[in-house]
């Protein structure tokens, strides 16, 4: 009796087994082939051939989410949203028929929350940006993205955080912590080396097993080791000849055997080719999923080319990620998060990643300072983030003129005339109405800069106390960025030489606001303007965010996740990435006829193997314009007392800093290793730690401590397939920045081995 009541609550009305009632094998064992096969794939997209049938149904949802999940009501499986991040909660601000609106906030993009080196606020943004997918309605957020700044010139990389794994790794986990804080999951994306734009579908990035372990996978094996996200999106290239959706090594023995993934793996939107084989690999679920996948599922199940074993695997990973989701426990959302507090959030947050690069002084404005003349385009026109599906429906965009004005200074009026009439002209010069559906994606054309005359110059010198000029870039999914969009224009040039030359003649200060969502050259002009702040792509808020640095309502914190080199073809990448190819996103092979591959559109060649960013700056001697972890403060720090300590596999570092300086600031500290020289190639130093102190008044001190495993000073030993620490001394360095070590100290490490799968 007692059995088959249970068995009666665990039903629904027809005697179906209920998810969450029922076990969940009981409910598989209950699923058609074909309710299976819908469940893997997602619910389709509008606008795309073969839709999967319920599109209309759960679209709806949330309209403007970038998916959902196939919901199968007589066994009680709802479907939960998938929903676009980094920046903040991609969904449409407005609905058909309803007055209200579904703005979300946005937030600083990627390398911004990176460049602040705090794993606390990181995760304080992404509690504020789950508290939107939960209270919207939504389930999991497609974010964050943690691909590695291989090239400057990847268009994606303001989503993304840094040339350093550990970095990227920390940050990624920090930000899924305080997404998954609220109930709600993330997707951290893309899984793995999808480092250009150009023909990512058909991309194969072709890399040594070392480099993949050391660079490209050593941030998502952190993030899943730290913060256990509930999903994982396999990325769209080939690596090494495989579609990373369709690799069992990348998706089952690395990710799942090596560092004991226990959720989700989704491909990228329409990414792989082969259902059969993604299901095999342990990609769970193909979003948002074609009608092809579904028929090339089912009958590999028919035909015996796919074990249902395998099927089954994946849908119960689906389903206990359902089960986990807001929708399924019922949650009432309100559709009303707190869009007040979380603009705090945001506005606080970026001025703590922006990085002062230059000050001889003028930083932060004296009280004398009411005037300011604002040049640049983007002064006015300020760029929150950048496009595509990283892009966030916001209600505003604070500029940096409406910004400064909110903190109290005068806006030079004339100028601003002048711009704004630029600017309108200009977008209707170059931005004529396009009906081509892909245009919301691409990044908006910018007005070009400007040149006041002689005598307009002369005009604002004398009305204002000191400039400000913008330069401004953006990017995005789709397309990667050229040289030419890494250096500055002829007009740029002329406008910071012309306008500082003004300002200075007149006694007056000039300083540069660097709005951007990627890495530009500042060498050949950095001598000129007083002071340079690399404000990055700052979100909603983000005029009001340079204003409270300007101001000195706040010192700037942040400091570079990446290195500014001299020259564009500086980067040891250089010589294998698509520069200046007119290649988008699906790369039509210029030989296609013959059937020719072209070197970094079909395939490229990570020749510089582990050799990226400030490890092949430092490894070959050359000199940067910022190195690796710079950034400059209103105060300075001492670093003191500095111990090191090594029991039971780990070492500690302690360092002392001190505020040094006259105001209130906090200072990102980082920890290098150096390795004996020993039978690997080693990088000269490896950044393995880092900590922020807390904002430290002047005279102020806090003890740092700076852990570090045994295991991660290893190297991969790819004859071994195994990773190696040598024995002997190692050097650890605390460092305001990689190329400013303020102390070092050794200590001996024994040799060991961890072997890991067989794979890759
Ligand atoms: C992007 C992903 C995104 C997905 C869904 C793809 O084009 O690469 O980052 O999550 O679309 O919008």
């Amino acid at each position: 009796m007692a059995l088959s009541a249970a068995a009666m609550l665990s039903c629904g009305p027809k005697g179906d087994p209920q998810l969450g009632k029922a076990s969940i094998d009981k409910v598989i064992g209950a699923m058609t082939l074909e309710e299976k096969a819908h469940l893997v794939i997602g619910t389709g997209m509008a606008g795309t051939s073969g839709d999967a049938p319920v599109i209309g149904e759960t679209r709806n949802l949330v309209p403007g989410a970038a998916g959902t999940t196939y919901p199968i009501p007589r066994l009680g499986i709802p479907a939960i949203v998938l929903a676009d991040g980094p920046a903040g909660l991609r969904i449409n601000p407005v609905r058909e028929g309803d007055e209200a609106t579904y703005y979300c906030t946005h937030f600083p993009i990627g390398t911004l929350l990176a460049s602040t080196w705090n794993q606390e606020l990181v995760e304080q943004v992404g509690n504020a940006i789950g508290e939107e997918v939960l209270e919207y309605g939504a389930d999991v957020l497609l974010a964050p993205a943690l691909n590695i700044h291989r090239n400057p010139l990847c268009g994606r990389n303001f989503e993304y955080y840094s040339e350093d794994p550990v970095v990227s790794g920390k940050i990624a986990a920090a930000y899924v912590n305080g997404v998954q804080k609220n109930g709600v999951g993330t997707s951290i994306k893309h899984f793995a080396a999808n480092n250009q734009e150009t023909n990512r579908m058909g991309n194969d990035a072709l890399i040594s097993k070392r480099a993949l372990r050391e660079i490209y996978l050593k941030g998502f094996e952190i993030a899943v080791k730290e913060s256990q996200p509930w999903t994982v999106m396999s990325s769209y290239n080939y690596l090494n000849g495989v579609y990373t959706s369709e690799s069992k090594d990348l998706l089952t023995s690395v990710l799942r055997g090596d560092w004991g993934f226990k959720g989700m793996v989704m491909t990228d939107w329409f990414g792989g080719k082969d259902a059969c084989a993604q299901m095999e690999a342990g990609n769970d679920m193909l979003q948002p999923g074609r009608d092809g996948q579904f028929e090339a599922i089912v009958k590999g199940v028919q035909d015996g080319t796919l074990d249902e074993a395998v099927l089954d695997r994946n849908v119960k990973r689906i389903l206990e990620l359902i089960m986990l989701s807001p929708r399924f426990k019922g949650y009432k959302y309100s559709n009303n998060p707190d869009l007040k507090a979380h603009a705090k959030v945001t506005r606080q947050s970026a001025t703590e990643g922006m990085v002062l690069l230059k000050n001889d002084g003028v930083l932060p404005f004296s009280s004398e300072i009411k005037n300011v003349a604002l040049y640049g385009t983007t002064s006015y026109d300020f760029i929150a983030g950048g496009t595509g599906s990283g892009n966030v429906n916001r209600a505003y965009t604070v500029s940096l003129q409406e910004g400064l004005s909110n903190a109290g200074y005068k806006v030079d009026k004339s100028l601003e005339k002048m711009y704004l009439k630029y600017i309108a002209e200009e977008t209707e010069r170059l931005n004529p109405k396009s009906d081509n559906p892909m245009a919301m994606f691409m990044p908006k054309n910018r007005a070009g800069e400007i040149v006041p005359s002689k005598a307009e110059l002369a005009s604002s010198v004398s009305a204002n106390d000191a400039a400000i000029i913008t330069i401004g870039r953006t990017s995005g999914e789709f397309l990667d960025r050229k040289v030419s969009d890494f250096s500055l224009t002829a007009k740029e040039q002329e406008l910071i030489r012309e306008v500082c030359k003004a300002f200075h003649a007149a006694g007056k200060k000039a300083i540069v606001v660097l709005n951007i969502g990627g890495v530009i050259e500042t060498a050949s002009w950095k001598g000129i303007p007083d002071a340079i702040l690399c404000a990055w792509q700052a979100g909603q808020e983000g005029g009001n965010s340079v204003a409270d640095v300007l101001k000195g309502n706040a010192s700037p914190s942040g400091k570079l996740t990446m290195t500014f080199p001299v020259a564009y073809k500086d980067h040891a990448s250089s010589k294998n990435f698509p520069v200046d190819l007119e290649f988008g996103m699906f790369g039509k092979t210029l030989d296609a006829d013959k059937g020719e591959k072209v070197r970094n559109v079909d395939y490229t060649e990570y020749e510089e193997g582990i050799y990226v960013g400030y490890r092949w700056f430092d490894k070959a001697g050359i000199e940067v314009s910022y190195p690796f972890g710079y950034g400059l403060s209103y105060t300075e720090f001492e670093y003191g007392s500095p111990a090191i300590s090594h029991s039971a596999g780990v070492t500690k570092m302690t360092v002392t800093v001190t505020n040094t300086g006259k105001f209130a600031g906090k200072e990102a500290v980082q920890l290098y290793v150096s390795a004996p020289a020993g039978t690997m190639d080693k990088p000269v130093r490896e950044l393995k730690a880092f900590a922020k102190t807390r904002e430290l008044k002047p005279g102020e001190s806090q003890t740092i401590t700076l852990t570090v495993a045994d295991a991660d000073l290893a190297s991969f030993d790819q004859e071994q397939n195994a990773w190696t620490v040598e024995g002997g001394n190692y050097i650890f360095q605390a460092g305001a920045s990689s190329r400013d070590i303020r102390a070092t100290l050794e200590t001996e490490i024994k040799p060991s081995v961890i072997k890991v799968s067989q794979a890759l």
